[in-house]
């Protein structure tokens, strides 16, 4: 693709498409933040240059508590299998609770607010999460068989026995493996089949929105799906959301499925030893997506990844043993296991927890919940400002709650909705990180270090410590701060928190991550192994990152990634659909939403009912995070000569903007039937297109491109 300011004679690639925007104005962290910060003196930097790695993360490595300590803090020996911290070992579980007890054990843990509001918030203290860890352990082993090294299936909702689940799976040197609870049984089950895991926790229900909702329901369907695949679970844990109350409609099957709360007095005080763990002993597995249909069980590591998030925690979320820190995300997504549990419990500090949605009854509620509990750092995502702006602009004002330091995370953040974040929910008061990173990153990538280095709307900053990002071309050529153009965001160097590999798929991890930019694969040398992060960003020339989104084909939705495959063949699933295509369409809540476009078999007449069809299977199959925005269907879909779909087309159809060139179709005639069609049904359905910024422009445009 050319723009008008390049040069005619140089051809340019996709990914040096140049981006212009505003330079937004820094905004300077406050003086009362900066006395207090945990990286306050910049001498840090010194510590963490380049020239210092790999040993530079020895200063995270020694905020935990090792049973043995180190004699390799980075083996470079078979790349890019990166080991960190070899011939360490440690246990999770004992940093995140026992280690606390003797200073802190009457002090907060978690403090975990229910979705009704009349309900009890109810704090756990660190001696009761030890209790209750080491009580859970001792089912899990003695009852369930668990065994060091058994990945361990949960599928809760945002409950305490989900992090003390977790805690004692690392206890036991157990993998455990959380699917977010939004998930359907269906993805939930592949998820046991990939893992291979036979116990699976859950819980009968939970509440969202003022509804009671079966989730148990989820885990026989679950089940069905993995041993449709070859995976038998022997066992499934049921919590129950109240103790002696069943809020499920499922029966419980007998042999099979276990009441947690009847089985618990037997291990009632019992004590698990925590088990020592080599540094490179896989800790959990959390599932993703990318370009293929089969997620991707990302395996991250005991010691670098808890060292990792133990320091990003301390310095980029400035987080002290006396402050009361809230991270408003789903502990089924990596930045609820990095920056709810591991980080800030590593940390030994009072991490809050909240069961439902921001907006219930009111949009007051996460502001009464800050008030009330003293909240003084606060961690969301642009979704959820978004959305919060909307519905409830007035209300941060209304309650007396002071933030010294907030977040941003999962999405790229409108400039004009981070001066809102900084101004209405900060009060003008805290210091803004946007942290920039992903499921198999562990921890921050990209992030300004709060008191020492100003913020500027819209971009995440610098790498963070230690972490030394790079663009590239598609030649592998690297793309200067400062000339305006994009390129592919990279990462020239190992890092502690990185994933290990996809769980069972080595090859690919090598594939989509490494292959790409890598100079020499027989080099042992991690400066020949650049890692592809997958993102489309710009540099400006102070060194501040603008991320663009993905270059591949997954959207990212509330900040939360869907594999266009996935949502492709969830919708193949229904009997009557031949053909079919996820595209993004820019919404101004959710940052993007799902629409998708299918084709139906001969003979299949076209309705509502096969829409709704469409939308049924991808809540089954993926969950209502997944849920599309519409679901055109269309006599055919606009396809290269090659037979492969052109996605950007009918993103652009979706997104009322110029389809571009569509000479290199083998059915150029469809793309106006498709277009009048989808156009003229939106508008009756009051859907009216707004303009887009130009990066949004270049992302529908460039949307799985096939060319
Ligand atoms: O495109 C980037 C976007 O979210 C992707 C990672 O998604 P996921 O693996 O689900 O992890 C979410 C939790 C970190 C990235 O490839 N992304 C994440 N954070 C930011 C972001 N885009 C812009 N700014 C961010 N701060």
């Amino acid at each position: 693709m050319e723009t008008d300011e390049e040069s005619q004679d140089t051809p340019v690639s996709e990914a040096q498409i140049a981006v212009h925007w505003r330079e937004e104005e820094y905004y300077q962290p406050p003086a009362k933040f900066i006395a207090q910060a945990n990286a306050g003196d910049p001498s840090i930097f010194e510590r963490f240059r380049e020239e210092r790695f790999p040993e530079c993360f020895k200063e995270y490595a020694d905020l935990l508590s090792w049973d043995a300590y180190w004699h390799t803090t980075l083996d470079t020996s078979n790349p890019p299998f990166w080991k960190w911290f070899v011939g360490g070992r440690l246990n999770a579980s004992f940093n995140c609770v026992d280690r606390h007890l003797a200073a802190s054990s009457n002090k907060a843990a978690l403090i975990w607010v229910p979705e009704p509001e009349e309900e009890e918030t109810r704090a756990i203290t660190y001696q009761e999460l030890y209790k209750r860890v080491n009580e859970f352990a001792a089912l899990l082993r003695d009852f369930a068989g668990v065994k060091i090294g058994d990945r361990v299936t949960f599928h809760l909702p945002m409950v305490p026995e989900l992090p003390v689940a977790m805690l004692a799976c690392a206890r036991l040197g157990a993998i455990h493996s959380q699917v977010f609870g939004g998930f359907s049984g269906a993805a939930c089950g592949e998820r046991i089949a990939d893992a291979d895991s036979h116990v699976l926790v859950t819980m009968d229900g939970f509440y969202r929105n003022g509804e009671l909702l079966d989730h148990k329901v989820k885990a026989d369907e679950a089940i069905a799906r993995a041993h449709d695949l070859g995976c038998e679970v022997d066992k499934v844990l049921v919590w129950r959301r109240r103790p002696g109350q069943y809020a499920s409609k499922s029966p419980m099957v007998e042999g099979r499925d276990f009441f947690v709360d009847e089985l618990l007095p037997d291990y009632r005080d019992k004590l698990v030893e925590p088990v020592s763990m080599p540094a490179e002993a896989p800790l959990f597995l959390m599932y993703t997506s990318g370009t293929t249909g089969r997620p991707k069980g990302c395996e991250h590591s005991t010691g670098g990844y808890l060292a990792y998030v133990a320091g990003t925690s301390k310095y980029y979320q400035d987080i002290h043993p006396e402050d009361t820190y809230w991270c408003f995300a789903d502990i089924g997504w990596i930045t609820g296991h990095s920056y709810i549990v591991y980080g800030p419990l590593a940390l030994g500090t009072t991490s809050v927890m909240y069961e439902g949605v921001p907006t219930y009854p009111d949009p007051g509620r996460p502001w009464r919940i800050a008030q009330r509990l003293g909240v003084d750092i606060f961690h969301t995502s642009p979704t959820t400002v978004r959305m919060l702006r909307k519905v409830g602009p007035d209300e941060p004002a209304k309650y007396d709650y002071h933030f010294k330091h907030m977040t941003t995370v999962g999405e790229p953040i409108e400039p004009e909705v981070w001066r809102w974040y900084h101004e209405v929910i900060g009060k003008g008061e805290a210091v803004i990180v946007d942290t920039w990173w992903q499921t198999e990153n562990g921890g921050f990538l990209g992030s300004t270090l709060p008191a020492l280095q100003a913020m500027k709307p819209g971009s995440c900053g610098p790498g963070v410590l230690g972490i030394y990002p790079v663009i590239y071309d598609e030649n592998g050529d690297e793309v200067l701060a400062g000339s305006g153009r994009a390129g592919n965001m990279c990462i020239r160097n190992p890092w502690p928190g990185i994933f290990q590999t996809i769980w069972g798929q080595p090859e690919k991890f090598v594939d989509t991550y490494y292959a790409k930019y890598c100079r020499d694969r027989q080099s042992k040398d991690w400066r020949d192994w650049p890692y592809f992060a997958g993102d489309g960003a710009v540099q400006a020339a102070d060194g501040y990152f603008r991320i663009l989104g993905r270059v591949d084909d997954v959207i990212n939705v509330a900040g939360h990634r869907l594999g266009t495959k996935e949502l492709e063949s969830a919708s193949l699933m229904v009997d009557e659909v031949a053909e079919a295509a996820a595209v993004p369409v820019i919404d101004d809540i959710r940052g993007r939403a799902v629409e998708m476009y299918v084709s139906l078999k001969p003979g299949v007449q076209a309705s509502e009912e096969m829409s709704a069809k469409v939308s049924r299977a991808i809540d089954t199959e993926i969950g209502k995070i997944a849920r599309p925005k519409n679901v055109w269907i269309v006599p055919d879909l606009p396809k290269t000569r090659s037979g492969k779909i052109m996605r950007r087309v009918i993103a652009g159809i979706s997104n009322f903007t110029d389809v571009g060139d569509t000479s290199t179709l083998a059915n150029p005639e469809i793309v106006d039937v498709i277009r009048h069609h989808v156009q003229k049904e939106k508008a009756a359905r009051g859907e009216v297109p707004r303009e887009l910024s130009r990066e949004e422009l270049e992302e529908i445009q460039s949307f799985g491109s096939v060319e």
